[in-house]
């Protein structure tokens, strides 16, 4: 009786996993960038790009003939990456560049050194992220999601917006793609007082809050620009991220590792904001699975996104104006 009963708890159990995973795989298919425009010529730069969905977006667009500035704080884990890519594809053509995101210093010293080199940027992917449950602060005392997802990535791409500027032309805009997330849901408003208190459980959110509001308010002063700014969610994926908030060794994760998308299928949103024609011109949007999605109202309210962009500005000490 008591056997029978674990035996058919077992059945239900991998039955229902299995329907799951049949479901997410083969019915609910994960979408997939069907562009194939080349980027020959092109230049672009993705913060995070040594592992996880930064690490596959830097390899496709690479492949796409692209130069990838390959921005990560540490440098030989991004070198391990860079020779990665280079083993399956020797024509890659990545340069890696250090950039801590937990520093505006560190930051300015990213833009000077690509400045250095190039002064024309064509697409860049703000992708670097975490969410860890402890609270901390970031070297500038800024509450570390809020500095290092969204405020660092604000200072990032204003100080890049000449590269972007004099990339972009009327028919092929150059691209600001900010890797988001829709954990922003439910977060409510952005509480800066008790993000920096450390009263805030879901910092996280509310820093992927920051992405969206932060893109719509850019987007509104870039137009009449030759740049374009998007958000998105890339899906749930079994990359390293839940590292900081479980430090498990990855096995114990293995059954959930079926049940979510990989690296290269969760990087797809990113790669198709990146470079798909349908979307010329298109800005202020967020996307998921290769479209456009809805955001919370949160995310939509413009008062919030013009105080974001003025605490932002404050924080960095740049104009209030492009
Ligand atoms: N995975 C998901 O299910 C999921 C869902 C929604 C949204 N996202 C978003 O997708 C983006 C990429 O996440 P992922 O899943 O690829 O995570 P990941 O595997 O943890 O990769 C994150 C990348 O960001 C870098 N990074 C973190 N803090 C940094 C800092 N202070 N300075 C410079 N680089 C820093 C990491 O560098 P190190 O290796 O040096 O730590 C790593 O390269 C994030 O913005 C995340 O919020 C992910
Ligand atoms: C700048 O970008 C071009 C691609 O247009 C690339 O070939 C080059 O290596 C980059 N760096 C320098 C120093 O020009
Ligand atoms: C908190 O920040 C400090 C200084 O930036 C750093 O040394 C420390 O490792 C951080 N704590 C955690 C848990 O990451
Ligand atoms: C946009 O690009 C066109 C060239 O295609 C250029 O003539 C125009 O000045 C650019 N606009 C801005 C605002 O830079």
């Amino acid at each position: 009786m008591f056997g029978l009963s674990i035996l058919s708890a077992v059945a239900i159990t991998i039955g229902s996993f299995t329907l799951f995973i049949f479901l997410r795989q083969v019915v609910f298919k994960p979408a997939v960038c069907k562009s194939k425009r080349r980027l020959n010529g092109k230049v672009v730069l993705i913060t995070g790009a040594n592992t996880g969905l930064g690490k596959v977006t830097a390899e496709e667009l690479a492949a796409r003939g692209a130069t990838v500035y390959m921005a990560c704080r540490n440098m030989e884990k991004a070198e391990q990456a860079r020779q990665d890519i280079l083993s399956k594809n020797p024509e890659a053509k990545l340069i890696l560049i250090k950039i801590d995101l937990n520093s505006l210093q560190s930051v300015k010293a990213c833009a000077e050194e690509f400045m250095k080199e190039n002064s024309s940027l064509d697409i860049l992917v703000a992708n670097a992220g975490f969410g860890a449950f402890q609270h901390n602060l970031t070297e500038d005392d800024i509450e570390w999601h809020l500095g290092c997802n969204h405020l660092s990535h604000f200072y990032l791409i204003r100080l890049l917006l000449p590269c972007l500027r004099k990339a972009g032309t009327e028919s092929l805009k150059s691209r600001i793609v900010v890797v988001s997330s829709k954990a922003h849901w439910g977060s409510g408003n952005l509480d800066y007082d008790s993000l920096q208190r450390g009263k805030h459980w879901h910092a996280y959110g509310q820093s992927k809050l920051a992405n969206i509001l932060f893109c719509r308010h850019l987007s509104k002063l870039l137009v009449g620009e030759n740049i374009t700014v998007n958000s998105l969610h890339p899906g749930v994926i079994f990359t390293d991220f839940p590292r900081h908030i479980m430090p498990v060794p990855k096995i114990f994760l293995a059954p959930f590792k079926l049940m979510t998308l990989t690296p290269l299928q969760g990087a797809q949103t990113q790669i198709w904001a990146a470079v798909d024609e349908s979307l010329e011109g298109v800005s202020g949007k967020f996307f998921a699975g290769c479209a456009e999605a809805s955001t919370s109202s949160c995310a939509k309210n413009e008062e919030e996104a013009e105080k974001l962009w003025r605490w932002s500005c404050s924080k960095t000490r740049l104009p209030l104006d492009l």
